[in-house]
């Protein structure tokens, strides 16, 4: 599995959490930045994430705000992408079963990097569930147009 994840200043600290994590579960990612701690535009580094994602040429994507909603928003303009807004495990299983959800969003201010961690490892390792749920994904790409 190969990731692709970025935030922007306000999600700096925790995404260098997350990648901790994935170098530690030998997880294989491109870092899409940014590299300093200047304020800059979410929809900036949503966009390499979200495209990278939607090519097939990462198999899923991880962005941090401070908030998690701008990063969403603007990943979900991106046809293709299916990014879920979690802040709970039980919702990063549910949206990885039911949503086949192909990129997290999370907000740095919003909670810790414990359970930011405990998030991430949920979402990689829960599978889709397919069934009922792929007409529905269906229907979410009929509304893309
Ligand atoms: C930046 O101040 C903040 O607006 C951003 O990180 C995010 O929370 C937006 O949704």
């Amino acid at each position: 599995m190969k990731i692709a994840i970025s935030s922007d200043h306000g999600g700096n600290n925790l995404r260098k959490e997350i990648m901790s994590l994935l170098d530690d579960l030998d997880i294989s990612y491109e870092d899409f930045g940014p590299q300093s701690s200047d304020s800059v535009d979410y929809p900036d580094y949503a966009k390499p994430v979200a495209d990278g994602v939607a090519s097939g040429k990462f198999d899923r994507g991880i962005l941090i705000c401070g908030t998690g909603i701008g990063m969403s928003i603007a990943a979900n303009k991106v046809k293709g992408i299916r990014c879920a807004l979690v802040h709970d495990v039980f919702s990063a299983k549910a949206t990885r079963c039911h949503n086949d959800s192909n990129v997290l969003a999370m907000g740095e201010r919003v909670i810790g990097p414990g359970l930011a961690c405990e998030i991430v490892k949920a979402w990689l390792n829960t599978d889709f569930e397919g069934g009922r749920h792929t007409r529905r994904i269906d229907k979410i790409s009929e509304l893309e147009g």
